[in-house]
This record gives C-alpha cells, sequence and structure tokens, in this order.
C-alpha cells in the first residue's frame, strides 16, 4: 500500500459507514475512526440527545468542528463520516483534498429497507418515505462528488469490502 491518505467513507444513514469501515479497517490494519461516535465520546451524550436538547443546528456546528478536526489530524485511517457531513461545504472541502473518498451507493428502496431503527436517526423521525426519498435525491448530488462511487446494490458485504480495498490499494 502506497497511500498515506485516509479512506473516507460517505453516504446515506443505513448505508453500512459503520459497519463496513470497522471491517475495511480491520482487514488493511488501520486505524477505524467513527466520527458520531467520537463526536458521542466527546459530548458524552448519543447523536439522538444532541439533536433532542440542542437541536441540528448545534448539531451540525459540532460535526464540523471534529470531522474537521480528525480529517485535518488523521493519516491513513478509515473514517466513517455521518450521512450529512458531505453536505457541509468545510468538511466536503476537506474530504475532497486529500483522501480518497467512497459513496456507498444503494437504491433508494434498499436505503428505506436498511433503515431500522428510526429512533437513532433523528433526522427522520417525522418523515415518510416519500420525504425520505427527497431527501436522498437531494443528498445524492453532493455524494457524487465523491472519488469513487460504489454501487452496492448488485455485491454482498465481502465484494464491498473487497473493491474499496483493492481501488485504495493501487491509489
Ligand atoms: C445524519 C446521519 C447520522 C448522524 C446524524 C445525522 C444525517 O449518521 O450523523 O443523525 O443527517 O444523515 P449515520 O449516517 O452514521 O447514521
Amino acid at each position: 500500500m502506497k497511500t498515506n491518505k485516509n479512506l473516507v467513507l460517505i453516504g446515506m444513514m443505513g448505508s453500512g459507514k459503520s459497519t463496513l469501515g470497522r471491517l475495511i479497517a480491520k482487514k488493511l490494519g488501520l486505524v477505524f475512526i467513527d466520527v458520531d461516535h467520537k463526536i458521542e465520546l466527546i459530548e458524552k451524550v448519543s447523536v439522538s440527545k444532541i439533536f433532542k436538547k440542542h437541536g441540528e443546528r448545534y448539531f451540525r456546528m459540532i460535526e464540523e468542528k471534529i470531522s474537521s478536526q480528525i480529517l485535518k489530524e488523521s493519516s491513513k485511517s478509515v473514517i466513517s463520516l455521518g450521512g450529512g457531513a458531505f453536505l457541509n461545504k468545510k468538511i466536503q472541502d476537506l474530504v475532497l483534498k486529500k483522501n480518497i473518498s467512497f459513496w456507498l451507493k444503494w437504491k433508494n428502496t434498499s436505503i428505506i429497507k436498511r433503515l431500522k431503527n428510526f429512533d437513532k436517526r433523528p433526522v427522520l423521525k417525522d418523515m415518510n418515505n416519500e420525504q425520505i426519498i427527497n431527501l436522498i435525491n437531494q443528498r445524492s448530488k453532493t455524494y457524487s462528488k465523491a472519488d469513487y462511487i460504489i454501487e452496492c446494490d448488485s455485491l454482498i458485504k465481502s465484494e464491498i469490502i473487497e473493491k474499496i480495498i483493492q481501488i485504495y490499494e493501487t491509489n
């Protein structure tokens, strides 16, 4: 492996960023950083509680600060961003500057099926399926700026992992 760059996973809630990120890091022997988990450790409270107590604006502010810090300070790590983080221009610019980024792309219907625990997903709390699909379509334009798009629907988990590792290793 030649690169010192981070491997960054982006995409909607439920796209598997944390699960796949952890497995990819393990396979590559790299450090894994789940940004939402880091936020929860630093704030000593869950992401849902931050939304409930302080609202989305406050969460986005913390998300910008902690994601930026992690992206600036890390190298050769696997980083899973929160689903909304890449929509933030500052975070997006940092990701695109010196990392290898992958959008875990799924069909809208697959994302809906994969989103099980709505309690843990404050952004979707009051949304129906149509509104969620609108959100996915809206975000997809931005997600598509990632360096690589992984079409996940036709692959099994191990194939997604292999594909990402293969691309990362040839960079
Ligand atoms: C969000 C996704 C969540 C978390 C927060 C907001 C979003 O992360 O950051 O609830 O706006 O898409 P996951 O994508 O890891 O669920």
